[in-house]
């Protein structure tokens, strides 16, 4: 692990609340006076950004499983290089709405078992995982309404719909376990002030343990 900082990650399934949750945890820490970096994936970096409209756009079959894999990884590999070492090695809070659990799910399981080839890669190329991840737990049906509610044209995974979605959920807290040392499970059927107020307390527990 390189630099001091710490790297946070939110993830869950699409509609979860991982986007609002980020953006207030964010806004929690600066008034509690820590150097934040809020940033998200596929994305964060100029050419992460390039490579987020190709994979987020366009028909749910417009690439392999294994093409995306390789894309997903590019992606997080300048995001990786140019937005969240360097901030880690400044000491500062990387805040980061999805990450390479994202692609161990949507990737590894969603056509066929690529669990495998996701991970092989991701030794290869990434090599890093986050000190800490928040997992938004909900109700598929619920997340899936909420993020069309959002209209907009990222919809290649939205639009594998909900039995996708029951999947990822159980594949989420599947990581959970296997990962139990850096995973918080959230449970995100409730109202954003109380996930808020869980996502707090558990960030705040792990920075005053660890520094
Ligand atoms: P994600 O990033 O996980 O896809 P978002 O944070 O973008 O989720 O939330 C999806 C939609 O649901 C947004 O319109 C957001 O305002 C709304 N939302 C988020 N959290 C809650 C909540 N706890 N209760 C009700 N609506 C929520
Ligand atoms: P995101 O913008 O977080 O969507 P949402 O707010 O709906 O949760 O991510 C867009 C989509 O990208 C989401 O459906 C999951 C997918 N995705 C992958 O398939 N693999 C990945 O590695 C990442 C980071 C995201």
């Amino acid at each position: 692990m390189s630099g001091t900082g710490l790297f946070l990650t939110f993830e869950g399934i699409d509609g979860s609340g991982k986007s609002t949750q980020a953006r207030r945890l964010a806004e929690t820490l600066r008034a509690a006076g820590h150097d934040v970096v809020l940033t998200r994936e596929p994305g964060g970096s100029p050419g992460a950004e390039e490579i987020r409209r190709l994979v987020l756009e366009g028909d749910p079959d417009r690439w392999s499983a294994e093409t995306e894999i390789l894309l997903f990884t590019a992606a997080r590999r300048d995001h990786l290089e140019r937005t969240i070492e360097p901030a880690l090695a400044a000491g500062r809070v990387v805040i980061c709405d999805r990450f390479a659990d994202s692609t161990r799910m949507y990737q590894g399981l969603s056509r066929g078992d690529l669990r495998q080839l996701v991970d092989q890669l991701h030794a290869l190329m990434i090599g890093r995982e986050p000190d800490l991840t928040l997992l938004i737990d909900m109700d598929p049906e619920t997340g899936l309404s909420r993020a069309k509610g959002r209209q907009g044209s990222e919809e290649r995974f939205e639009d594998f719909g909900p039995e996708l979605q029951q999947r990822m959920r159980a594949g989420f807290l599947d990581l959970a376990r296997e990962y139990a040392h850096r995973f918080r499970i959230i449970d995100g059927n409730r109202d954003m002030d109380s996930v808020a107020a869980d996502v707090t307390e558990i960030v705040l527990t792990h920075l005053t343990r660890t520094r």
